[in-house]
């Protein structure tokens, strides 16, 4: 945005003191294509990055609420409620340091009628004649391309109450600086709230959809990547969200839908709830089955079993591995007694031992149970399978004929994103099993 909008300032605030030291610093605390180089030629013209809130706050005529909304409270029914603490504290912090009438932005994903509730907190906290006005614009770019995502959205959505025309008006006026108006789209509060969580429920279901239809494949004998194909060319369907995989990831999806199904349950709408609630049983039946195949082929029993494991992030283009799939399946082949090497292009070793904590190998960094690698080589090393759990571009072009010659054999290549040529590796002397085809060595 600070790079789109030159005459006007943006200071980014965090709590988090490391995270804006990162931010000011040369290594960025996320990775993102492009995110670097725009980073640098905006800062210290009309972007900064600091932890004084209220100084932020007290000069600004919009703030953008942007902080996390985990998953809180599970019940035991189904879903999970959307934890609003931080947007809560946010709402009381902004209150408490405008000194002027202020624009206030829900960036974060959230429930509906959260607009509600921080508009409350304004009107209670909030100094005498001081205006508010709350706003919703869902952000719905995608990690791995975020920034060609904002600069070129498909759409932006801002929502309002009837008396915020003027509030609407000026952050469409914002954007419309670099996004072609017909694709700015204004409508009621509680509707762009519930566009975002729709939005992300949709794009999971297909993934659910795609990866159902994959396990249907694997049973008859047909082709995922084909019926994919065969399917995304009908214009009604379109191609998109098509691929099957061991499954969704990513902070978003899970408790999004977990948070619609919550929604849904306490509307009284069971049947909306469970309809939803399936797309996640779907997701974590997906990689439970993965990991079933490949037990299978590697002759059912991985105690002391060398697995090299490619890939961690929960999707390619990105280090994020915040509910990532490729944790559950390591999870599952550590409790099977399986010894993992790990090798992902982006996340670091302390991350990925983070994510696997539960597990006591991932404690100790001389636990030959779980070792963290540079390469997919080293990785590969005497292993008996290589598993690929994230659709990272350089794992197709790696040297297969290396890689089969360091494994132990018969050398198993296990592909959970249909990323590798298993024509080409079979014609290596690999045995392969692929998500959504079917393997004369996995037949579950
Ligand atoms: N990550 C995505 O791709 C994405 C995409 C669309 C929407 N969203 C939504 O955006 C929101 C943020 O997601 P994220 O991935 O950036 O979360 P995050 O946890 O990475 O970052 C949130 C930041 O907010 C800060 N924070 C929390 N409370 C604060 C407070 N009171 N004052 C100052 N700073 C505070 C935290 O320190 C943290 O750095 C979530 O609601 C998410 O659902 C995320």
């Amino acid at each position: 945005m600070a790079a789109r909008c030159p005459g006007i300032q943006f200071a980014v605030v965090d709590s988090d003191a490391g995270r804006i030291a990162a931010w000011n610093s040369d290594k960025l605390p996320i990775y993102e294509p492009g995110l670097e180089e725009l980073v640098r030629s905006q800062r210290g013209q009309n972007l900064s990055f600091s932890t004084d809130v209220d100084a932020a706050v007290r000069g600004a005529d919009l703030v953008m609420l942007a902080v996390n909304t985990p998953l809180g409270q599970h019940g035991q029914g189904l879903g999970g409620a959307t934890d609003l603490r931080c947007v809560e504290e946010c709402a009381r912090a902004v209150a408490r340091a405008a000194r002027r009438s202020t624009i206030v932005v829900e960036k974060s994903t959230v429930p509906c009628r959260t607009g509600a509730l921080i508009a409350k907190i304004l009107q209670q906290h909030g100094r005498p004649g001081v205006e508010f006005h709350v706003l919703s614009n869902p952000e719905f770019l995608s990690e791995g391309t975020a920034v060609r995502d904002l600069l070129q959205p498909d759409r932006v959505i801002i929502g309002g109450q009837a008396d915020s025309d003027d509030a609407q008006r000026a952050l469409c006026s914002l954007y419309a600086r670099w996004v072609p108006e017909e694709r700015i789209v204004t409508m009621g509060l509680w509707s762009a709230e519930l566009t975002k969580l729709a939005s992300n429920a949709l794009l999971a279901q297909r993934v659910s959809s795609i990866n159902s239809i994959s396990a249907v494949c694997e049973a008859v004998g047909a082709d995922i990547a084909d019926v994919s194909r065969g399917c995304g060319m009908d214009s009604r369907i379109g191609g998109q969200f098509l691929r099957a995989s061991i499954g969704f990831g990513g902070s978003c999806f899970y408790k999004d839908i977990m948070g619609l199904v919550w929604l849904s349950e306490s509307l009284g709408l069971h049947e909306v709830a469970e309809y939803w609630d399936q797309v996640l049983r779907m997701n974590d039946s997906q990689t439970a089955r993965f990991v079933r195949r490949a037990t299978q082929a590697m002759g059912g029993d991985l105690d002391g079993a060398q697995v090299a494991v490619l890939g961690f992030a929960y999707k390619a283009g990105t280090g994020d591995t915040r509910c990532t799939p490729a944790a559950r399946v390591c999870e599952q082949l550590l409790a099977r007694g399986a010894r993992l090497a790990i090798y992902d292009p982006k996340v670091p070793e302390r991350q990925i031992r983070d994510c696997l904590a539960p597990h006591e190998a991932a404690r100790c960094s001389s636990d030959r149970r779980l070792r963290i690698c540079s390469d997919a080589y080293k990785a590969a090393s005497g292993a008996r399978a290589v598993l690929v759990l994230t659709p990272w571009a350089e794992f197709g072009c790696l040297d297969w004929a290396r890689i089969h010659g360091l494994m132990a054999q018969p050398a198993y290549a296990v592909d959970g994103h249909r990323v590798l040529d298993g024509l080409a590796l079979e014609q290596l002397g690999f045995r392969t099993v692929s998500i959504g085809a079917r393997s004369e060595y996995a037949d579950c």
